[in-house]
Parts: structure tokens; C-alpha cells; sequence
């Protein structure tokens, strides 16, 4: 950080080239380790856990599914400048991270998502906190990797509204990154494919694993006060029956489930899952999100439907099916039903859901990106170089 800003006051003096000024970091961002082999691996008390289906679904002590990691310190680096740099959009005013801000939860804080032709996308902004270990990727679960997901924000008209062949030439023609996927990439060709990389490298390192209700699962029992422990037990009841879809320890059994949420605004029902997996039976069926982190990314749902998690909780005890437009016959799922909850038990499950926060593995927010375009942050979120949030961590809990 000190060196880049020397960087950039001698840039400013004329004193270095601009490929001078950026340089990748040769560590692992803290969530990783590095291994013989050079490449960043998640280590962790989770690993030391057997799998969900010794436990029981409300199992605190469950292993976590399978994280893309195993990418270079640099790939990792090279993937945080690309995320906040708009020169990735096609008239440059939108970044990744312009949609998915770092000071939103890497969400955007916005009911449904505007893109570069100003128009609101069909859904919602979701966090990528923990996107690495997602198996199904999207609101309706219809991309496997995240490589192939990516692509679909770069080049789609309303979202980024870029193409290959001008993403490619813009990046080749900047000194900066072509040294930065030379040092990235072993000296290779510059090509689309390690942009894709990249930006997984640096996706899949957004790990957070740390927070007070880990510390409560790996055994610190004094980490959640006697209300946040009755919320944990709400959560886990077999009356409320949160943890059959929200399963610790993501907080996603990363399933497909209808639960009737409309749209907002009037509009017609999003037909979710159905429409791109041609299974008419998961109309209106969204993939389980993760609840990581889910006190910083109101709006809730994926049409941003609720401002608070009261709300959103409150909504599981309106009735099965009890939102579900006129004329719609869904198929709700069997866990959807009516538990009753009270006025104490929704405020319980708020209070728990609240010891799911943890950015203490918060990356560094460039100051400048390569393309010298402004670094790209959501709508209201005050620009780069004024913000406070990189959190410094010393501790290692999950
Ligand atoms: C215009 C705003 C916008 C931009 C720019 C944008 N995204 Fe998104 N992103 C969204 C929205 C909205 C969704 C949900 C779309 C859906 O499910 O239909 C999403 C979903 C995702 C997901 C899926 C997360 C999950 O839990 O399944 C990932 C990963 C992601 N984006 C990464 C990126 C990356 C990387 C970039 C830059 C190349 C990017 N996004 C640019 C708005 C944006
Ligand atoms: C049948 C599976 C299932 C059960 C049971 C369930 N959820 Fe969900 N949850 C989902 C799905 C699917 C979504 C996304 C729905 C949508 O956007 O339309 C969701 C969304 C949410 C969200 C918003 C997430 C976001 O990123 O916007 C919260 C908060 C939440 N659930 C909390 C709870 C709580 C609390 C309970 C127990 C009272 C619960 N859920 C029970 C499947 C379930």
C-alpha cells in the first residue's frame, strides 16, 4: 500500500513509467496459505470436520464443501485490479465492484442491479463473499462455474455491454496490464482466458469464515450472548426450519427452493430456475442463498423484495404460499409452511442472524486501477482513497 502510493507520487513527478506503478503482491490474501507448489490454499478448522451427513443438518461441527483455490498470489492480485477496473465495461463507467462494492457486503445496496444503459437488471446484486465454494451459481443456480458466470455480466448489453474483442485490445494496449499478465502469467500471451482466471482467482479468495458464531461452533461458547443463542436454536427448531436450506456452515444447502417470493414493482412473476433448467416443477425456485454476511446486503431477495432481515424473517411465517400471485399454481416446498412464530422468536432470529458478519479478510480497495479510469464503486459509496475499511487480522479462527 505505502510503496504503491510512492509509486503514484512519482508517476506524478514523471519519475516512473505507468507499468512502474503497479505491482502484484507476492502473499496470499490472509484467508489462504501458501503451499510447496506456490499456489494459495484455504486452511482451515472447518477442514477438520467430518461432512453434513454425519451431523445432521443443523450440525455446527460440518466440513465445507469444495473451494476453487490453488491460484498464484500474483493471478489472485492481478483479479483485484481487474475487479474494480471499468475499463472491463464497454463505455468504461461500470466495474465488477461497481455492482458488488466491498463496503456493501459486495452487494450494491439496490433492489435490482442498473447496468450501463441506466436500466435496472431483472434481480438483485448478490454478495460474493464465499462465492468460491458455490457449486451453483446465480439467483436461479444456472452457471457452474465461475468463469463461465463472469462472462455473462461482461458481455450482456445491459449489464457491462462489452465484447472480447474490444476487452482484449484495450487490456493489450495498456503497458500496465500487459506487464501485470506477463508477471501473472508466466510471460504467456496476453488472452482472454486469464482474465476469466483472474477474476476467479480473486473471487474465490473472499473468504469469511471468522465470524463470532464461528468462534461459538469451534467451541468458544462465551461468543454469543444467551439471545443469539435462542435465535440459533429458532433458526435450527424443527418449527422454523431455517437450517434445512440455510445448512451451516455456509448457511446454503445450495439447493433449489420455491418459496414464493414475488416480484416488485407490478412485474410478472420470475420464473427462476424453471426457465433455464426446463423443469416446469421449480417455477418461481431460487437457489438457497448463503446467509454470510447478510446483515450488510439489504435489500433482501432476489428482487431486493424486503429493506430489513425482520422483514425478510417475518415473511416465513406469513402463511405457506401466502405471497404466491393470483393465478399461480407453484410448487412451494415442503419446508415452506406456517411455523408461528412469535414476535420474540423473529427478534431472536434477527439477533442471530447478525453474528453471521465477518470482513476481517476484507481486500484492499486499489486506490487506482491500470486503465486510470476512477476505481469503480457502487452507487452513494464514497470513492477510493477515503474509505477506512481494511481491517487488519490477526487471528486465523475457522
Ligand atoms: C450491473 C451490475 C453488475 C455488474 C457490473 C456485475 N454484476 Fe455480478 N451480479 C449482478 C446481479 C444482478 C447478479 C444476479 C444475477 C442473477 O442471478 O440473475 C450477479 C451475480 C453474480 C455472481 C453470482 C453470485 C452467486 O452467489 O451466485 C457472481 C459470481 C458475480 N455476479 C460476479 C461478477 C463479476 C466477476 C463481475 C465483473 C466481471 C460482475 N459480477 C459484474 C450484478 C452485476
Ligand atoms: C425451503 C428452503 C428454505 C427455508 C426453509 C428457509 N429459506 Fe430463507 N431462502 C431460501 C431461498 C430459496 C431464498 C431466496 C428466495 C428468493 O429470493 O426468492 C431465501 C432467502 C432468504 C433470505 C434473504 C437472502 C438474501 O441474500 O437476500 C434470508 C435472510 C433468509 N432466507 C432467512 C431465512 C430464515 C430466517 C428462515 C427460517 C425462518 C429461512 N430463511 C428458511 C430458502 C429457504
Amino acid at each position: 500500500m505505502r510503496l504503491l502510493t510512492l509509486c503514484l507520487l512519482l508517476l506524478m513527478q514523471g519519475g516512473v513509467t505507468a507499468a512502474d506503478a503497479f505491482r502484484l503482491s507476492p502473499f496470499c490474501p490472509p484467508a489462504l496459505r501458501l503451499d510447496e507448489a506456490g499456489q494459495c490454499v484455504l486452511r482451515g478448522q472447518y477442514q477438520a470436520y467430518g461432512s453434513l451427513y454425519d451431523k445432521g443438518v443443523g450440525g455446527l461441527r460440518t466440513g465445507l464443501p469444495p473451494v476453487r483455490d490453488g491460484f498464484t498470489p500474483q493471478q489472485i492480485d492481478l483479479g483485484r485490479f481487474l475487479f474494480f477496473d471499468p475499463l472491463l465495461s464497454g463505455n468504461g463507467s461500470l466495474a465488477c465492484s461497481s455492482c458488488h462494492d466491498p463496503a456493501l457486503g459486495f452487494g450494491d445496496g439496490q433492489a435490482r442491479s442498473v447496468g450501463v444503459q441506466g436500466i435496472p437488471v431483472q434481480r438483485s446484486a448478490p454478495s460474493l463473499w464465499n462465492v468460491g465454494f458455490m457449486q451453483r451459481l446465480l439467483w436461479d443456480g444456472s452457471k457452474h462455474s465461475l468463469e463461465e458466470q463472469l462472462q455473462g455480466p461482461l458481455y450482456a448489453p445491459d449489464e457491462m455491454g462489452g465484447d472480447p474483442q474490444s476487452l482484449l485490445a484495450a487490456l493489450q494496449d495498456n503497458e500496465s496490464y500487459r506487464g501485470l499478465f506477463a508477471t501473472a502469467f508466466d510471460n504467456q500471451p496476453l488472452v482472454l482466458a486469464q482474465v476469466y482466471t483472474a477474476l476467479t482467482a480473486f473471487e474465490s479468495s473472499l473468504i469469511s469464515l471468522n465470524s463470532r458464531y464461528d468462534l461459538y461452533a469451534h467451541g468458544v461458547h462465551s461468543a454469543l450472548n444467551a439471545r443469539e443463542k435462542e435465535g440459533l436454536n429458532v433458526f435450527r427448531s424443527f418449527v422454523a426450519r431455517c437450517a434445512e436450506c440455510h445448512t451451516p456452515p455456509l448457511f446454503t444447502n445450495q439447493q433449489i427452493a420455491v418459496l414464493g417470493v414475488p416480484e416488485t414493482d407490478g412485474r410478472p412473476l420470475d420464473p427462476g430456475a424453471a426457465a433455464t433448467s426446463g423443469d416446469a416443477s421449480q417455477r418461481g425456485g431460487f437457489r438457497v442463498p448463503s446467509l454470510r454476511n447478510i446483515a450488510l446486503t439489504a435489500p433482501y431477495m432476489h428482487a431486493g423484495n424486503f429493506e430489513s432481515l425482520r422483514e425478510t424473517a417475518a415473511f416465513y411465517t406469513g402463511g405457506r404460499g401466502h405471497a404466491v400471485p393470483e393465478g399461480e399454481d407453484l410448487n412451494l416446498h415442503w419446508h415452506i409452511w406456517d411455523p408461528e412464530l412469535t414476535d420474540n422468536e423473529l427478534d431472536r432470529l434477527v439477533d442471530f442472524l447478525m453474528t453471521l458478519t465477518d470482513q476481517s479478510f476484507l481486500p484492499e480497495i486499489p486506490v487506482a486501477v491500470p486503465s486510470g479510469l476512477p476505481v469503480g464503486r457502487a452507487p452513494g459509496v464514497a470513492p477510493a482513497g477515503t474509505h477506512a475499511l481494511h481491517i487488519e487480522s490477526t487471528t486465523n479462527n475457522f
